[in-house]
């Protein structure tokens, strides 16, 4: 589904990301790791659309990616939400940018508020939440366009322990419930053995993918107590330790 040949990003005269090749298959996940600054948001926001490659390209379905794309959902670091509007308001901003219909656009959100456990906090605004109820209508927007792709840059890394694991677990499900391909980005190695079908593990200097592991486990809500899961976790540490070039 994404192809990404020679891409080559830079601020200025610094290079962030160099000569980057990788492909991304449909329905699957994909969870980007490396260490802060190594260029995964950049790399995000260039798979968003948003940022523009200084050389190379990104395919997506076969075409050249110029612009952001209706169908990609996008869910930035610190979810996003505009605090001066309710839940309902700041989950419906996608289809109402796009002109649905009212009651259209009231069966859906409707649909998918209830869906993430959020429907009753609807005339709520993001400063009444907890960080994981936000994030929930972080989500419940960028699920409410009906995207074939889904983008997350550090989707859960602010929250604590107990509710990141319910989060993992709802998005785990909502995969597999909904015909979408998911690439996240992650500094946590268990997230992205977790939440990764492929994990992609980035150079912490060069600018490049340094390995990609094929996670046969992914999926299995009970994956991450066993001994497999660890295992893989020793696996992309000791990738990212490794002094390896691309
Ligand atoms: N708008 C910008 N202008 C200049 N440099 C930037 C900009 N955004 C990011 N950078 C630099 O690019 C590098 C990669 O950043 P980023 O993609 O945010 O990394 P990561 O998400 O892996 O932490 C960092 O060194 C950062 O300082
Ligand atoms: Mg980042």
């Amino acid at each position: 589904m994404i192809e990404i040949t020679d891409l080559t990003i830079k601020y200025n005269d610094t290079q962030i990301l160099n000569h980057l090749n990788l492909n991304i298959s449909k329905n699957e996940t994909c969870a980007i790791i490396g260490p802060s600054g190594c260029g995964k948001t950049t790399l995000l926001y260039t798979i968003a659309g948003i940022r523009k490659a200084t050389n190379g390209q990104i395919k997506i379905n076969g075409e050249v990616l110029t612009t952001n794309r209706k169908e990609t959902g996008v869910i930035l670091q610190g979810y996003g939400l505009m605090p001066w509007k309710t839940v309902w308001d700041n989950a419906s901003l996608g289809l109402r940018i796009r002109g649905v219909s009212k009651q259209e656009m009231n069966k859906q959100i409707t649909a998918i508020l209830s869906e993430l456990d959020i429907y009753q906090h609807r005339n709520k605004y993001p400063s009444q939440l907890s960080g994981g109820q936000q994030q929930r209508v972080a989500i419940a927007r960028a699920l409410s366009i009906k995207p074939d792709l889904l983008l997350m840059d550090e989707p859960f890394s602010a929250l604590d322990a107990i509710t990141r694991e319910s989060l993992q677990s709802l998005l785990i499900d909502l995969y597999h419930k909904m015909n979408i391909t998911i690439v996240l980005v992650t500094h946590s190695i268990e997230e992205a053995v977790l939440l990764g079908k492929k994990i992609i593990i980035m150079h912490p200097s060069n600018g490049c993918v340094k390995r990609v592991i094929d996670n046969p486990h992914f999926g299995d809500h009970a994956f991450r107590n066993t001994t497999e899961f660890f295992q893989l976790c020793v696996e992309v540490r000791n990738e990212m330790e490794g002094l390896q070039e691309c």
